[in-house]
C-alpha cells in the first residue's frame, strides 16, 4: 500500500479506505500513514528552510540524524492513570516519528488533561491561551487535547467556541486511536473532535514509551462503579472494567524482561479487582500471582478503597516480601455523617479498626491518606472529626484538597461552606497533617534500608534520589551506574519528609 500523499484529498480517502477494521492493526496502520505524510512535511521544511526560524538548522538536521522527523510535548495533569496513559500516547508519536520535547516549543504539544477539582482545568485553559501566541507564530504546529477534561461536553463547548487553534480533541476511551485522529485533523484541514460516551474495547499491543526503565505502572483496571457524591471520575472514566489477570501478568512478565524490577497495580478502586470478570479472581490473589514473577522485586499499588479492602489482602501484604509496607489509604473526611453524605460506604470507626487490623499484620507499614476539607454541611464538629483521626492514625503523609464543586455530580447541589471557612480549615488540617508527618517519617532514622535508585539528586552535585520501600526518599552519595538498583542504604539523618543518607558499609549493616 501507497501511503504516500501527493494528489490530497483522494489520496487521503484513498488511505482511510484501505485501513484494516481491526485493532491494533488499524492503529498500526494509521501509524505508517501519519509517519509517510510528516516525514514528506519534514524533509520540506528541510529543503525549503521553511520551520528553520523556529528550531534552527541544527535542531532540524539533528532531528534528521536521530532518524525523526518532528518534536512531540506531551504534558501530564492529574494522577497515575493519566500519567500511564501519556506512556501509551509518547509511544504511539514515537513510532510515528517524533521525538520526544520537553518544552511546548515542539511541532505538536498534547496536554492529558485531569479534571478532578476545578484547578485542574482553570490550569489548562491558562496555558491554551500561551499556546495561542505561539501558534500565531508558528501556524503549523499541531496543538492536542485528551483526558479526562474532555469527557465533559461543556468542555469541549467551550473550546470549540473559543480556543479554536486546538486541533484534536479525543477523551479518555479511545487514547489507542491516536494515530488515526491524527490522520483525520491531517486529511481535514481542521479541528477533529473524537470522544467515545463509554468503553468499546480495551485495546492492547500498542507502543508504550516507559519514563522509568526500571519501574513501571501497569493499569489493572480502568473507571469506576463508587459514585463518591462530590467526584467526577465515574463520569468521566466510565464503569468498571477489570483486565484479564493473563494479560496483566504478561505484560508484567515482558516488563520484567526488559529490566523492570518494581511495579504499581494501578485503578481506581483496586480492592474491587476482578469482581466482575467471567472468571472472577480477587486482588490480593492477583498480587500473589505477580509476586511470582521472577525479577520483579517490588510491587505497589493504588488506590485501595477502604470499604474494599479485605483480610485476604492483609494477608499479603503481611506474607509477601516483594508487596511493598506501604498503603494509601484515602480516608476523605473522619466524620461518619460526612461521610455518609459522601457515599464512601464506611465510617470513622471501620476506618479506624482498619487501620488497627493493618497495622497488626504489618506493624513497620507507611500509610498516606487524602482528606477533602469543607464537603457540603461539614461542620466545626465534622472538621474536629477529621483532625482526630488524623491524630489518632499518625500518617506518613497526606495529600488535603479542599472541596471543589464538580457539575453534575449530587453534591454540586447540596448547601456548600463559605469560601473562608474552608480556607481556614485547610490551613489548620494542613499544619497539623505536616507536623505528624515530620514526626512519623523520622522513625527509621539510624537504620538500613533498602532504596530503589531513581535518578542523580537535582540539588547536590554527587548524590542520588532513592526511594525506600515505605515511599519515603532518601539522598545519599553515589553516581550513575546506581541508578535503576536498590541500594542498601543507612539512613543518618531525617529532614521532615526525607532522609540523608549514605551507602551502607558493613558496621551498619550488622547494627
Ligand atoms: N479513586 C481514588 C481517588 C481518585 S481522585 C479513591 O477513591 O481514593 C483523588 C483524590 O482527589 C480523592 O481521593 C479525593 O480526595 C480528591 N477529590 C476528588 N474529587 C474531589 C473534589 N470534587 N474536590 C476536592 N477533592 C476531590
Ligand atoms: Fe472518585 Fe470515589 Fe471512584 Fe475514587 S472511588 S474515583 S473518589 S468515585
Ligand atoms: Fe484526574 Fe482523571 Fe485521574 S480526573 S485524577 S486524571 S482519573
Amino acid at each position: 500500500m501507497d501511503l504516500c500523499v501527493k494528489n490530497r484529498d483522494t489520496d487521503f480517502d484513498r488511505i482511510r479506505a484501505a485501513a484494516p477494521e481491526k485493532e491494533p492493526a488499524r492503529q498500526q496502520y494509521f501509524i505508517e500513514a501519519d509517519r509517510a505524510y510528516f516525514t514528506a512535511e519534514f524533509e520540506r521544511a528541510l529543503a525549503t528552510g521553511e520551520a528553520l526560524s523556529r528550531y534552527g538548522k541544527e535542531c532540524l538536521e539533528n532531528l534528521q540524524k536521530n532518524g525523526r522527523i518532528g518534536t512531540a510535548n506531551v504534558v501530564t495533569f492529574g494522577c497515575q492513570m493519566n500519567a500511564r496513559d501519556s506512556e501509551k500516547l509518547l509511544g504511539i508519536l514515537e513510532e510515528i516519528g517524533f521525538q520526544e520535547w520537553e518544552s511546548e516549543e515542539a511541532d505538536f504539544v498534547l496536554y492529558n488533561t485531569c479534571t478532578v477539582r476545578d484547578n485542574a482545568n482553570q490550569k489548562v485553559y491558562g496555558r491554551l491561551g500561551y499556546l495561542r501566541t505561539m501558534k500565531r507564530k508558528h501556524p503549523r504546529m499541531l496543538i492536542g487535547l485528551c483526558g479526562c477534561m474532555m469527557q465533559e461536553s461543556a468542555v469541549i463547548e467551550k473550546i470549540r467556541k473559543s480556543y479554536s487553534h486546538v486541533d484534536l480533541i479525543f477523551g479518555t476511551h479511545n487514547i489507542f486511536k491516536l494515530a488515526e485522529i491524527l490522520f483525520e485533523r491531517i486529511a481535514q484541514g481542521n479541528m477533529v473532535v473524537d470522544i467515545w460516551e463509554s468503553a468499546k474495547e480495551i485495546v492492547e499491543d500498542l507502543p508504550i514509551e516507559r519514563k522509568y526503565p526500571f519501574k513501571s505502572g501497569v493499569n489493572i483496571m480502568f473507571g469506576c462503579n463508587n459514585f463518591c457524591s462530590y467526584c467526577i471520575v465515574p463520569y468521566v472514566r466510565g464503569r468498571e472494567r477489570s483486565r484479564e489477570p493473563e494479560e496483566i501478568l504478561e505484560e508484567i512478565r515482558r516488563l520484567a524482561a526488559d529490566g523492570v524490577i518494581e511495579v504499581m497495580l494501578l485503578g481506581q478502586n483496586v480492592n474491587s479487582y476482578g469482581k466482575n470478570l467471567r472468571e472472577p479472581i480477587s486482588f490480593a490473589a492477583l498480587l500473589r500471582r505477580v509476586s511470582e514473577i521472577e525479577g520483579i522485586r517490588r510491587i505497589r499499588f493504588m488506590t485501595s478503597h477502604p470499604k474494599d479492602l479485605s483480610e485476604e489482602l492483609i494477608e499479603v501484604m503481611r506474607d509477601c516480601d516483594k508487596v511493598c509496607a506501604h498503603l494509601h489509604l484515602p480516608l476523605q473526611s473522619g466524620s461518619s455523617r460526612i461521610l455518609k453524605k459522601m457515599n464512601r460506604k464506611y465510617t470513622k470507626e471501620d476506618y479506624l479498626s482498619l487501620v488497627e487490623r493493618i497495622r497488626a499484620a504489618v506493624p513497620d507499614i507507611s500509610l498516606t491518606t487524602d482528606i477533602i476539607v469543607g464537603f457540603p454541611g461539614e461542620t466545626e464538629e465534622d472538621f474536629q472529626e477529621t483532625l482526630d483521626v488524623i491524630r489518632r492514625v499518625r500518617f506518613d503523609s497526606a495529600f488535603t484538597f479542599q472541596y471543589s464543586i464538580r457539575q453534575g455530580t449530587p453534591a454540586a447541589t447540596m448547601e456548600q461552606v463559605a469560601e473562608d471557612v474552608v480556607k481556614e480549615r485547610f490551613d489548620r488540617l494542613l499544619k497539623e497533617v505536616q507536623q505528624i508527618a515530620g514526626e512519623v517519617c523520622s522513625r527509621h532514622t539510624g537504620t538500613v534500608q533498602g532504596a530503589l535508585v531513581e535518578s542523580l539528586d537535582d540539588h547536590l552535585d554527587g548524590y542520588v534520589t532513592g526511594r525506600l520501600e515505605n515511599n519515603t526518599i532518601v539522598h545519599f552519595p553515589g553516581d550513575q551506574t546506581l541508578i535503576g538498583s536498590i541500594v542498601q542504604v543507612y539512613l543518618e539523618e531525617s529532614r521532615g519528609f526525607y532522609y540523608m543518607g549514605r551507602v551502607a558499609d558493613k558496621e551498619s549493616l550488622e547494627k
